[in-house]
């Protein structure tokens, strides 16, 4: 592997990967660094698929109303904009690539193969392969980046730091491969792709890769940070140790939920939209009436086994496996983290406030979402921002073409050379105070007790970089919490996502 390229990629999701090919596509040597196997991302996870208003009767306008609605007025309408009128020209693209979108003939969509989630006012989910989208659409985009021949791919390669010149230019980041050996990757052009933050929690829909270590790494070299508080719970991840997503898309098809007492309590939450209300009211409901009953169901028995089968055999052979029949069962569910909306500030080039780094993906905050998210839109994001973020990178090459050319020498950084010991006790421990003390109902006496109990872990933490790969990526959790415990304090309405303790939850904020 080449310690200089062209353009650095750090994350193989799907912003990661699509970005990749489209660069390499254009001529530059790309090296994507990736923390774990590529199978473990978020986009590999996804089932819905991506939201593209491409059905009879729907149009870009009625998807960026329904955008906008569920933002709650903080999403930036001239980026909503942006992105949905771009989206329907990038999935042209992504087509001629050869990704397996469902339900195209000789250009046009058959409606009936575009799925329904909430809040949306048409049936515009467009899936990749089947139910389980994220595959399909990794293993194609996978393929396509490994017979690349601009393309380079390592896998078990951690980003500790990124770096920047003294001229404050991002040029790159300091790594860690699974031989805990670190080392320095210099570039013309960096792009964070590193996804979002959903693990910081102990229930959480999302790979464990999932730590937001590029928001902290962006942070330390001064990025802005922005939306942070903003953490959307999936109401119906699998109540059990896996956290299995159980899709929206269930609820699209009729899916009900039930709590403890058979009661079919969303009538009282959103008379008007009820399991298809925006995600952070079904995630508040869920919560309360687990809160208040015990548990909570999803049952989708009454559309018939076959229909299951056939609909979602991806998702019923999943949850098959983990003990459930999704057939004969209603099973039960929880709400879990499952999507950071905010992240590193972006423009609508994907440009960082840091001259040489651009974010992509989850782990950009791009002003696509505002206080919760239209389900299906963060395809749609990782998409759009791969594409359109191309073109500032040309620029930005051409016109520092020497960038990075000259690294820091890596001898002159200190290590601290702690041994193997295992962080795994105090991450978890930290994931469950992150659940309990900044998820639902957030208090402020709880977030301050956080954010001491963040402050006192941190101080015990080496400040320099470690030679232990697991005290490194705790450092990064760590940091990330803080900046999202600060983030929630500073956020004192309630609004989307970010729930505050006694104010009174109201139904009606939302219609
Ligand atoms: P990811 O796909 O998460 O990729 C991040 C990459 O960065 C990974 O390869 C990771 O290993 C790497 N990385 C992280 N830290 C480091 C580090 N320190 N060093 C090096 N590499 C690092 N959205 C939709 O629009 N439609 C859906 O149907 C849908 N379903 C979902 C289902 C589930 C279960 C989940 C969890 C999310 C779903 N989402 C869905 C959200 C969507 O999948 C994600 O927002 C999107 O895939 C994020 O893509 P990404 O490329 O930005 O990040
Ligand atoms: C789902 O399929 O429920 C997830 C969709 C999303 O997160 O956008």
């Amino acid at each position: 592997m080449s310690p200089y390229c062209d353009v650095l990629i750090i994350g193989s999701g799907a912003a990661g990967l699509i970005s990749a090919i489209n660069l390499a596509n254009e001529g530059f040597s790309v090296l994507v660094l990736t923390k774990d196997a590529v199978t473990e991302s978020s986009s590999s996870y996804a089932q819905g698929g991506v939201a593209v208003p491409l059905a009879l009767g729907d149009s870009p306008e009625k998807h960026i109303e329904d955008t906008l609605r569920v933002g709650q007025g903080l999403a930036d309408r001239n980026v909503v904009r942006f992105y949905i009128n771009s989206i329907t020209g990038y999935i042209k693209i992504l087509r001629s690539w050869g990704i397996p979108f469902l339900g195209f003939k000789n250009n046009h969509i058959e409606e009936k193969c575009l799925g329904n989630e909430a809040a949306h006012s048409h049936r515009r989910i467009l899936k990749i392969g089947g139910d389980l989208s994220g595959r399909a659409l990794m293993k194609s985009l996978w393929e396509t980046a490994c017979r690349h021949p601009n393309i380079s791919i390592s896998q078990g390669t951690v980003l500790v730091e990124l770096l920047k010149s003294d001229n404050d230019f991002c040029v790159g980041g300091i790594f860690q491969d699974i031989n805990n050996n670190v080392f320095q990757i210099t570039a013309k052009a960096t792009i964070l792709a590193s996804g979002g933050l959903a693990s910081l929690y102990s229930k959480s829909t999302s790979p464990n890769v999932s730590t937001g270590d590029g928001i902290a790494c962006a942070h330390k070299i001064g990025a802005k940070i922005k939306n942070l508080e903003f953490i959307q719970f999936h109401p119906t991840a699998l109540d059990h140790p896996s956290y299995f997503l159980l899709s929206e898309a269930l609820r699209g098809e009729g899916a009900l939920l039930y709590n403890k007492l058979n009661e079919r309590f969303m009538f009282d939450y959103s008379p008007e939209n009820l399991e298809l209300a925006p995600r952070a009211i079904v995630s508040n409901a869920v919560w309360r009436e687990i809160n208040r009953t015990g548990a909570v169901f999803l049952d989708i028995r009454h559309l018939g086994e076959e229909y299951i089968k056939n609909k979602f055999q991806g998702i019923y052979e999943c949850c098959k496996h983990f003990g459930y029949d999704l057939a004969n069962d209603s099973v039960p569910v929880t709400p879990a983290a499952h999507y950071a909306i905010g992240g590193v500030q972006v423009s609508l080039e994907s440009k960082t406030s840091v001259d040489g780094l651009w974010a992509i993906g989850e782990v950009a905050c791009t002003g696509l979402h505002g206080a919760d998210r239209l389900a299906s839109n963060s395809l749609l994001e990782c998409i759009v921002g791969a594409f359109s973020s191309t073109q500032s990178i040309k620029e930005f090459i051409q016109q520092n073409n020497d960038l990075g050319k000259y690294p820091q020498e890596i001898d002159s950084l200190e290590f601290d050379f702690t041994g193997i010991v295992d962080t795994s006790e105090i991450a978890n421990d930290l994931k469950h105070r992150m659940w309990k003390f900044a998820s639902f109902d957030r208090k402020e006496e709880h977030l301050l007790y956080l954010l001491d109990y963040l402050e006192e872990l941190e101080g015990k933490l080496p400040k320099q970089i470690s030679t232990n790969p697991f005290i490194n990526q705790l450092k990064n959790q760590v940091l990330a919490s803080k900046l999202l415990v600060k983030a929630a304090l500073s956020r004192r309405e309630s609004i989307g996502t970010h729930q505050v303790h006694n104010i009174n939850y109201n139904v009606n904020s939302f219609s």
